[in-house]
């Protein structure tokens, strides 16, 4: 793998990177041109596999392989295609290395070299959390603005980040237990829901009273910020038991999806507003895929507000899995002038930070 910058800028001045992810289910690729540090989004295409995995309630490694080997080529080459461009063009790729499923990764980690190698390409290996924790600068006012606190909310990870600059980060609060994705994902399993569960509950709890019931929250001790939320899934579970004559009334599911969202998304923004008050924070930056959650996104922006905080959300779009995050990440990392920091093997279970 190549590692080292050319610098070979494209005549213009401008940088084209191409970033592929398949840490999971998603198998994204995307160009993205940088010029001066500034980000603009040439394509993007994502095959979700959503539909291979519903019937098994999750997804299967086995499957997901499959589907990124025989999907990634193609959607390159068309990516290529509809912006009008060669792999010639290109002066950089970016790749997951890792956090994610081995086998998954182990696809487009081959599949970034391959292609690296022979069009003689750096490649830059992005932690996919990495990735997501710098997507809120991707739209909105303003570069990246350090420092500033991450908060990640996916199906794998929740978790509140410092981030001094650019390979500076320190874990400030993390998940206990369940991420809280992982958590709505569950619940929906058990009121019924497909897969993905957090839009399923999201959609449920608009016609809902999110004051109908009562949940608990993890750690609610002011000042505490660990998360967990396998308590409230427990929770929802003896609920559902208790109310099984209620199972087939839609105002009730709708309330009790509504109530259990707010359990949760009120525990992630109070976490995030006390650990920017605790530690001084002026920023704070959300990411990741329940953060496509209109909801929270509503709740995060009037607290940020409310304490006279900035606070950069990743846009709707690009909150669940995407590879333009990745390349974006390894444009601004380039563009700052840091070395492709990674080595070239994938880590299924690569820290944010130690
Ligand atoms: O970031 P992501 O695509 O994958 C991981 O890196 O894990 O996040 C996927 C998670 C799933 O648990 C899914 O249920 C949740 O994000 N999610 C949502 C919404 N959209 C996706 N949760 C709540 N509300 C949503 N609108
Ligand atoms: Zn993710």
């Amino acid at each position: 793998m190549k590692t080292g910058d050319r610098g070979a800028r494209a005549g213009n001045g401008n940088f084209l990177w191409l970033g592929i992810e398949t840490s999971c289910d998603e198998t994204g690729v995307a160009l993205v041109e940088e010029r001066a540090g500034r980000i603009r989004v040439v394509g993007a295409l994502l095959t979700s596999q959503v539909n291979r995995h519903r019937p098994f309630g999750g997804v299967v490694p086995e499957l997901a392989v499959r589907e990124h080997a025989r999907n990634l080529p193609l959607l390159v080459t068309r990516l290529l295609e509809e912006a009008g461009l060669r792999p010639q063009d290109l002066r950089g790729i970016a790749v997951t290395q890792g956090p994610g499923l081995a086998s998954s990764l182990l696809v487009g980690n081959a599949y970034a070299r391959a292609l690296a190698a022979s069009l003689d390409l750096p490649v830059f290996g992005i932690n996919h959390l990495e990735g997501h924790l710098f997507s809120p600068f991707l739209e909105g006012d303003g570069p990246i603005s350090f420092p500033f606190l991450g908060l990640i909310v996916s199906g794998g990870h929740t978790l509140l980040a410092a981030v001094e600059g650019w390979n500076r980060y320190r874990i400030v609060s993390a998940t206990t237990d369940d991420a809280a994705g992982e958590a709505l994902d569950k619940i929906a399993r058990l009121l019924g829901l497909p897969y993905p569960g957090g839009p399923e509950i999201e959609r449920l709890a608009r016609q809902g009273d999110p004051k109908a019931f009562r949940f608990p929250r993890g750690f609610p001790e002011e000042g505490d910020l660990r998360f967990s939320f396998s308590g409230v899934k427990t929770a929802v579970r003896y609920f559902l038991e208790q109310h099984a004559e209620r199972r087939s009334d839609p105002r009730f599911l709708a309330d009790a999806a509504a109530s259990l969202q707010e359990s949760i998304i009120r525990t992630l923004c109070e976490k995030t507003l006390q650990a920017a008050r605790q530690r001084s924070f002026r920023t704070v930056a959300a990411s990741g895929g329940v953060v496509a959650n209109r909801r929270l996104r509503q709740m995060l922006e009037e607290g940020c507000r409310d304490a006279g905080l900035c606070c950069r959300i990743a846009p709707s779009g690009l909150c669940t899995d995407n590879a333009v995050m990745i390349a974006a990440a390894a444009a601004w990392k380039h563009a700052a002038g840091i070395p492709p920091s990674l080595g070239t093997d994938i880590d299924p279970g690569l820290p944010l930070a130690l």
